[in-house]
């Protein structure tokens, strides 16, 4: 039985391609140390033979710095609007499977991406199951620049989040929300990402997501709602899925 945080991202990353991805595909490639695997995965069965003509979208430059260097053959969503699926991992997971994406800053490309997919598999382990999303991961926002700490204040006062949670700017880097740097972190688009902190769980992820969105300076928040066809959990018990 797998034990590590690793092994467990690395059993669901495994799955989720040897389940959903067949040869002929147009595939999603998500971003983060879980996603990592899947696209690992994709790169080991195409130089095996036992994958033939997959065509990925990469979600960040880091991942499609790593579908190249397996040789995974790469296009856009200009030549390609419709995923077969997509894969990726999550921040957290609640017991409707929305998500909260972003942690790695990556979450405007990986939401582009993923609403194309026919399928979008989610690949997690048990640490990111939650009763509701907010108080154990901040909420990732994108936003421009240009008069950025006006855009947080819009975000912050808005229904859904005055009072219940505190707009911090992502400083460092862009690919973990821990401080380590002073300058704010700049996403692969050129933004500046925003974590919202809560305290108590977000009673409604799809109306605060609409709300946030509507806020002039946002590109896109890491609220994934209604977005997930299923989710792979690796825990101590072995894996499990749960379908939407
Ligand atoms: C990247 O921006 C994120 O959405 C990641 O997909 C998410 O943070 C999960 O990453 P890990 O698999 O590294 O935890």
């Amino acid at each position: 039985m797998a034990t590590s945080q690793d092994e467990l991202k690395k059993l669901v990353g495994y799955k989720a391609v040897d389940d959903y991805v067949k040869s002929g595909m147009v595939v999603g490639l998500g971003t983060g140390s879980t996603a990592y695997y899947a696209v690992e995965r994709v790169g080991e069965k195409l130089k095996s033979g036992e994958l033939k003509d997959i065509l990925a979208i990469p979600t960040s430059v880091r991942t499609k710095e790593q579908a190249e260097s397996l040789g995974i053959p790469l296009v856009t969503l200009d030549t390609h609007s419709k995923l077969d699926v997509a894969i990726d991992g999550a921040d957290e997971v609640d017991p409707e499977l929305n998500l909260t994406k972003g942690g790695g800053g990556a979450l405007f490309r990986e939401k582009i991406v993923e609403v194309c997919a026919d399928k979008f598999i989610v690949i997690v382990d048990e640490s990111k199951l939650c009763d509701g999303l907010g108080p154990g991961f901040p909420i990732p926002v994108e936003i421009v620049p240009f008069c950025h700490e006006h855009t947080m204040r819009m975000i912050g006062n808005l229904p859904s989040c005055k009072g219940k949670c505190k707009p911090v700017l992502r400083l460092g880097s862009a690919a973990n929300n821990k401080v380590d740097g002073d300058e704010p972190a700049v996403t692969d688009n050129g933004n500046y990402i925003v974590d919202l902190h809560f305290e108590e769980p977000i009673k409604d992820p799809t109306t605060m997501g609409k709300e946030i969105k509507n806020v002039v300076g946002v590109v896109e928040h890491g609220l994934f709602c209604g977005m997930s066809t299923a989710v792979i959990i690796a825990g101590s018990d072995g894996i499990s899925v749960k379908e939407a």
